[in-house]
């Protein structure tokens, strides 16, 4: 069996329903359920046995360490974290306290679990930690891409904190011999994105008629990837990676803000027209995020020319997918939006 950290996020969430639709392994949830951790995500796999899912910190390393002890899993896959950026920049503390003491408890949960197993077992034991690409910091217009040997220049407390936990990973496999794999990915996109990020935001407002807020000037570049793509990436990595190395996720569709805002805009004036002429119109500059990065642009070479992975989707696929998922989930987004996705637990667990 696997452990994910964080399923109930964005990612982890599309992650632990790709796993179980596509492998009869069992898998077990250690969630915090933070603001951004929302069980419903997981409404279709829950009754499943195969499916398990305890509500801990990762920060408490005693506790994550006997529930690993339970589970004798065969990977770790690290997901949880604070991720967002503009919260990170409002109260960097809860980043530091989760992405980098959360990751170094979860590690020496693992090193010790780890110490334990047989030599067969420590052989095929894996820790995949999912890390961002905004470690290396702001390109220019002209620079080139990322590569796994771009030196790490961590602009935000949330990219700093993120570039802390894969130092500790790093360490970790040269000093300890751990059989880590760290993937590096730009910026996701797809269903249960919670409706702060870019995409979901503007889906939600716009269609709610709200100002679409653009920062700055709207022309920063971020190279966006399907959530799905990101889950065959860290499968395939987990599957073959080699231990000790990194690999750079990215979908190859660098976009500046803007032309992301008025792409939505028109794909929602398609499928559900507003009477009041096209969504564009809503588009607002607002104030520049400080220290905003301005462009991430992601060279994949490495995991496509060793692990054969390659994007499934393009953006324009993908994120009329995405469009159609949040106009089939509306109820979705107005729990999240309400608060009322808290009560999950209470109204879906109580009477078990
Ligand atoms: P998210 O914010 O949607 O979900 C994070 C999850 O972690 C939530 O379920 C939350 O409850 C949980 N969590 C937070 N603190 C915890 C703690 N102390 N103990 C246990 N659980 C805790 O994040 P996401 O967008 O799904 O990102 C997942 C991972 O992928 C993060 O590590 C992020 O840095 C990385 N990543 C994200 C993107 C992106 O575009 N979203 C891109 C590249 C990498
Ligand atoms: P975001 O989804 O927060 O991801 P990240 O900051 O991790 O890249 O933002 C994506 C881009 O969109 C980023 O350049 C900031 C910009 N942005 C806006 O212009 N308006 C918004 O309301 C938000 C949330 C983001």
């Amino acid at each position: 069996m696997i452990i994910v950290t964080g399923g109930a996020g964005f990612i982890g969430s599309n992650f632990i329903l790709d796993w179980l639709a596509q492998s009869a392994e069992p898998v077990l949830n250690l969630d915090r359920l933070t603001y951004a951790g929302n069980l419903e995500n997981l409404a279709a796999v829950e009754r499943d046995p195969r499916y398990r899912f305890e509500r801990i910190d990762i920060c408490e390393r005693d506790a994550v360490l006997a529930l690993i002890r339970q589970a004798r899993p065969r990977a770790i896959v690290h997901f949880a974290a604070e991720s967002h950026v503009d919260r990170s920049i409002m109260g960097p503390g809860e980043f530091v306290r989760t992405n980098i003491e959360g990751s170094f408890a979860l590690l020496e949960a693992t090193r010790a679990y780890w110490g334990e197993c047989t030599p067969a077992e420590r052989e095929a034991f894996r820790f995949l930690h999912v890390s961002t690409d905004e470690v290396y910091g702001s390109l220019g217009p002209n620079d080139a891409a990322f590569s796994e040997t771009t030196a790490y220049q961590p602009n935000s407390p949330y990219s700093a904190s993120k570039a802390a936990s894969d130092h500790l990973v790093r360490a970790y496999h040269h000093t300890y011999g751990l059989p880590t794999l760290t993937t590096n990915c730009s910026n996701n996109y797809g269903p249960f994105q919670f409706p702060e990020k870019l995409i979901p935001l503007m889906i939600a407002n716009a269609l709610a008629g709200k100002p679409l807020p653009v920062y700055g000037d709207g022309l920063n570049v971020r190279d966006w990837l399907y959530v799905g793509d990101h889950c065959t990436a860290i499968r395939r990595v987990l599957q073959a990676g080699r231990c000790g190395e990194t690999y750079n996720i990215g979908g190859d569709n660098e976009m500046p803000n803007i032309e992301v805002v008025r792409t939505v805009c028109a794909l929602l004036d398609e499928m559900r027209p507003d009477p009041q002429g096209p969504r564009e119109r809503l588009v607002t500059y607002v104030r520049d995020r400080p220290g905003h990065d301005r462009r991430y642009a992601i060279d994949a070479r490495k995991i496509a020319g060793e692990l054969g992975w390659r994007p499934a989707e393009t953006f324009t696929t993908g994120l009329r997918q995405t469009v159609r998922w949040y106009l089939d989930h509306q109820g979705w987004v107005d729990r999240v939006q309400s608060g009322q996705y808290k009560d999950w637990i209470a109204a879906n667990y109580s009477a078990r």
